[in-house]
Parts: C-alpha cells; sequence; structure tokens
C-alpha cells in the first residue's frame, strides 16, 4: 500500500495515519514529524526550519524532497508507505512522479475552518511518536500523558490561533492545487496514476477511519 493524505493542518492526517500504518504494516512519513525532529536535535536544518515553522510558513522545496528520497532508501519502504503532510506544493509532486516514486491512492480529507481553529486549539502531543491528542474529542487515558509510553504531552509551538490561520492560508494557495493536479491525473489515461478519493473529515475519529479503511480495501 503506497499512499498520500491530503488536507489542511488539522484535518486529521497525523491520526488516521496510525490506524492505516497499523494496518499494513507501513512507515509513516511525515515532513513535519521529521523537521520538528531535526528541530528537537538542533541539526543546521532544525535551526533553519525551525523559524520558518514557527511563523507557519513551507520549508523549501529541496530540502523536503531531498529528505523524503533519503527515508524512502530506508529498509521499511520496500512494502509501501504513507505521506502525511507530503507533496504541499507543485514542484514537490512533480519530483515524486519524475522519480517514478509509485502510489495507490491520494486520499483527500475535507474539513472546514471552523472545525480546525477548534481541533488545534485542544491538540495535544507526544513529540516523539508524533501521537497526537485532543483534549476533549480524543483524550489521552490520563490527562497530558501519552497512552503508550507515559510521557508528558505538550502543545506544538505552530498552534497558536493566528499561526494556525497563517497556516490555512498557505494551505490554500500552495497546497490546495494538489487536489485538481491529483483528481486530474486520476482521470486520465495514464495507467500510472493512483486513485483519487475525496471523504468528509468530520465526525469522530472512528467514523473517518471507517470511511478510510472502505476506499483502502475495496
Ligand atoms: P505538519 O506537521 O505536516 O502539519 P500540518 O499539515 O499543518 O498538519 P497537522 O499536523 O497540524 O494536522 P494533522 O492533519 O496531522 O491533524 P492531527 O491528526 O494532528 O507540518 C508542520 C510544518 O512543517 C508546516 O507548517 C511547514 O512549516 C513544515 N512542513 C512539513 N511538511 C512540509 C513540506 N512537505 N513542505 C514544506 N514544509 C513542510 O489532528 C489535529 C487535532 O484534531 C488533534 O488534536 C486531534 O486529536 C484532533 N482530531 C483528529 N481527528 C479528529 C476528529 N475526527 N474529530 C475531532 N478532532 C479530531
Ligand atoms: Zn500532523
Amino acid at each position: 500500500m503506497r499512499l498520500i493524505l491530503l488536507g489542511p493542518p488539522g484535518a486529521g492526517k497525523g491520526t488516521q495515519a496510525t490506524f492505516i500504518t497499523q494496518e499494513f504494516g507501513i512507515p509513516q512519513i511525515s515532513t513535519g514529524d521529521m523537521l520538528r525532529a531535526a528541530v528537537k536535535a538542533q541539526t543546521p536544518l532544525g535551526l533553519e526550519a525551525k523559524k520558518i515553522m514557527d511563523a507557519g510558513g513551507l520549508v523549501s522545496d529541496d530540502i523536503i524532497i531531498g529528505l523524503v528520497k533519503d527515508r524512502l532508501q530506508e529498509d521499511d519502504c520496500r512494502n509501501g508507505y504513507l505521506f502525511d503532510g507530503f507533496p504541499r506544493t507543485i514542484p514537490q509532486a512533480d519530483a515524486l512522479k519524475e522519480a517514478n516514486i509509485s502510489l495507490d491512492f491520494v486520499v483527500e480529507m475535507v474539513v472546514p475552518e471552523e472545525n480546525i481553529i477548534e481541533r488545534m486549539s485542544g491538540r495535544r502531543v507526544h513529540p516523539a511518536s508524533g501521537r497526537s491528542y485532543h483534549v476533549k474529542f480524543n483524550p489521552p487515558k490520563t490527562p497530558d500523558t501519552d497512552d503508550v509510553t507515559g510521557e508528558p504531552l505538550v502543545q506544538r509551538d505552530d498552534d497558536k490561533e493566528e499561526t494556525v490561520r497563517h497556516r490555512l492560508a498557505v494551505y490554500q494557495e500552495q497546497t490546495r492545487p494538489l487536489v485538481d493536479y491529483y483528481s486530474g491525473w486520476a482521470q486520465s489515461n495514464d495507467a500510472a496514476a493512483p486513485r483519487f478519493h475525496q471523504i468528509q473529515g468530520v465526525g469522530s475519529v472512528e467514523e473517518i477511519r471507517n470511511r478510510i479503511f472502505a476506499i483502502l480495501k475495496k
């Protein structure tokens, strides 16, 4: 299984990625998680990326494409992969195509902006694994504690309302065009085109999971 989860910040990509990667035994390739790990380790990339991420902008295509290509060389990608938060621009999507990196599905999660603001303000994350919770909609078993490791949960630096609004604007401008890119490709005669599906991302975490699985297991 090789797929892209496409959708705005806070759509639930990371939340659903956990279920899909478990079900199909594939790794989650989240460029956001990779960048946050670089920030934490204070690598040169991390130091550069932190400023951009805190402002809600996008890290340069060259850096991201290099990161993803390196990641795909690792052994665990042999049976497939789930891209979360990548590609995010047309040049990133073109880079995948030009490198003949095959895809079975592109699934777009559609969530209105008002739901997104509410989701981001209550989000808590486990930095080491990237696991996401919500104080109201998807609470951990013990408040502010990761269910798996028992370690503390934190708020992301880019989840302030002002930054979230900027991230949404960047999504509309730079990432939303990928919907036409992939739906157009799916309708063409190209046998290499991935299937494109849109799902409504509002509902319980379980309901959304069932909607996605219905598509992937057809
Ligand atoms: P990234 O980490 O990719 O962030 P994002 O795309 O903005 O998406 P989020 O992680 O915020 O949301 P999500 O869809 O994963 O939602 P989640 O499941 O957590 O990128 C961060 C930054 O890194 C970017 O701004 C950019 O600077 C840089 N970057 C990353 N990739 C890049 C690239 N390819 N190119 C350039 N720059 C890049 O859910 C959100 C909340 O909602 C949680 O609290 C969750 O519990 C809750 N929730 C989930 N599902 C539901 C539900 N059904 N109902 C109610 N609440 C729910
Ligand atoms: Zn995420």
